[in-house]
């Protein structure tokens, strides 16, 4: 096996928008790297000169948007502009839940997290988030009311070579591969 050294090669990646309010106006960015540290923590890796960054530590909360296909423009744009010089408020259609957090309607899928810890390494803020709410299209759930990830269908990263990439099919149940 040919050894490339230290690439940045854990990927594909489900990518994310996420939002807060910034000078009392919300704001987003388009995040890939993103993970989970916990069975109710994960975390959100961004660099430090974000605008963002700003109005995640003050309002200490934040919505993770999965992307699909239909928002892929829009949460491709919001990655390639800065709320530094651009306002991008009208960007998507949202909601404000009962935490305050701007969720975008047409994300399949949005985690709400808290903040509750900042694990500042080189130039990232890696923020730490305990969930508190999910909030999913109803129709992308199967009939045992979990989340069907198929109808998710969320868009996925490769760093790499920089694209997006669509979800593949179910090949087999976790434990169960005989079944
Ligand atoms: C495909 C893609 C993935 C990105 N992933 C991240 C990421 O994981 N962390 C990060 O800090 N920035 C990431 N960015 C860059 C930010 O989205 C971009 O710099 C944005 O303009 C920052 O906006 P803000 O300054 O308004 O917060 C990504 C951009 C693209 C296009």
């Amino acid at each position: 096996m040919k050894n490339l050294g230290p690439v940045l090669a854990l990927y594909p990646m489900p990518m994310v928008v996420i939002g807060a309010n910034v000078n009392e106006k919300p704001s987003w960015t388009l995040v890939g790297h993103i993970g989970i540290v916990s069975h109710d923590s994960v975390l959100v890796s961004l660099a430090k000169p974000h605008y963002i960054n700003k109005g995640i530590k003050e309002t200490g909360r934040l919505p993770i948007n999965l992307v699909n296909q239909q928002i892929l423009k829009k949460a491709d744009y919001v990655g390639s502009v800065s709320g530094n010089k651009v306002d991008k408020s009208e960007v998507f259609d949202y909601f404000v839940s009962d935490n305050g957090v701007p969720v975008i309607n047409d994300s399949p899928l949005v985690i709400e997290g808290s903040v509750v810890d900042i694990y500042e390494y080189q130039n990232f803020d890696n923020f730490i988030l305990k969930i508190e709410n999910t909030y999913v299209d109803e129709k992308n759930l199967n009939e045992q009311g979990k989340i069907d990830y198929q109808k998710v269908a969320p868009v996925l990263f490769d760093f790499p070579n920089y694209e997006y990439l669509e979800l593949g099919k179910v090949i087999g149940k976790c434990l169960a591969l005989d079944d």
